[in-house]
């Protein structure tokens, strides 16, 4: 395998300690096991699966990561159907075509053959990127589990090999190897062979503090009193059995929100006003109108307003 050597930046984080701190320096704030789990991917140069429900940072950790890292990250967005020309790599048929007729009288095809299948005519997409790029990258493989099994396996070669076969050209090598974010929502079970190379992390919902902690960073105007209630109340409308619980960007959303309403308060009547922007389901809104609004002191009849 061709990592490089000298210039990774690998090489230069020593601690979970540091890794947390320079997380938190490009306004990412990791948990306890976030942090060590990220320390050990760029020490031991394995893929991490991060896994968890909507909204919880698991893309934007990769984003930090990069930053942190000094990387450029590569993004491949998962999706029902994706496959390998759009993942890995794909003859530009253009161009190709372009350099026939081009090349249409006088030489033979052999000569055309060996020259439309160089690498000039190959569109890397963003796996081949992340590998062939000079400069070591973050590559995230965002939302693995829209994917199908057959891609899954694709991906597995890539991730133990660092290498693509490409049957015209032949092998390319990774000249730098990449620290690997795989995310998923859960929507089905991933591959053991999967979760075997990769490092596991479980992003949840946060406890109050932190959460307290981020919404702060990320609508720093809001007062401390406002703030607290709001990771209070949301955590109360986590406990319920709702559809969708409101997630940490909806709590930063809502504190937005907040602000530009400039309520220094969340009383029942600034709760039945903007609930539906922590809450997205119908019927979780009259769920949530009934148990927390009431608790907030909202009056009787305006119960449910929000949401009609
Ligand atoms: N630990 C954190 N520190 C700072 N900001 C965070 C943290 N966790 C989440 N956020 C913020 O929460 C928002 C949602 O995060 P992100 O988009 O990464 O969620 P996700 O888990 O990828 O969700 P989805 O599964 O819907 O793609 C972002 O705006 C991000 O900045
Ligand atoms: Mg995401």
């Amino acid at each position: 395998m061709a990592a490089s050597s000298s210039g990774d930046p690998r090489e230069r984080v020593t601690s979970v300690a540091e890794v947390a701190e320079g997380l938190r320096a490009v306004g990412y704030l990791p948990g306890e096991s976030t942090a060590l789990v990220a320390y050990l991917a760029t020490r031991l140069g394995k893929p991490i699966l991060v896994e968890g429900p909507a909204g919880v940072g698991k893309t934007e950790l990769a984003k930090a990561l990069a930053a942190f890292l000094g990387r450029s990250l590569v993004r491949l967005q998962c999706y029902e159907g994706l496959d390998e020309a759009k993942a890995l790599y794909e003859w530009n048929y253009r161009k190709q075509l372009l350099r026939i007729q081009a090349e249409a009288d006088g030489a033979g095809w052999q000569q055309v053959q060996d020259d439309i299948f160089g690498e000039e005519f190959l569109l890397s997409r963003p796996l081949m990127t992340a590998i062939a790029s000079e400069e070591p990258v973050v590559l995230l493989i965002d939302e693995i589990d829209k994917t199908d099994q057959e891609f899954e396996a694709m991906l597995l070669e890539l991730l133990s090999d660092f290498q693509i076969s490409i049957p015209e050209l032949g092998r390319v090598e990774a000249r730098t190897r990449p620290v690997v974010l795989l995310t998923s929502n859960n929507t089905r079970e991933l591959t053991e062979a999967l979760k075997r190379r990769c490092l596991y992390l479980w992003l949840d919902y946060p406890a109050l503090e932190h959460e307290l902690e981020i919404v702060k960073l990320h609508a720093p105007e809001i007062g401390g009193g406002v703030a607290r209630k709001l990771v209070e109340i949301v955590a109360m409308v986590r406990e319920l059995d709702l559809k969708k619980p409101p997630s940490i960007a909806e709590s930063i959303d809502w504190a937005r929100a907040l602000l530009l309403l400039g309520a220094d308060d969340i009383d029942g009547t600034t709760f039945s006003q903007t609930m539906s922007i922590i809450v997205k389901h119908r019927t979780d809104l009259d769920v949530v109108a009934e148990r927390v609004g009431v608790k907030l002191g909202l009056a009787e009849g305006t119960l449910g307003a929000s949401s009609a």
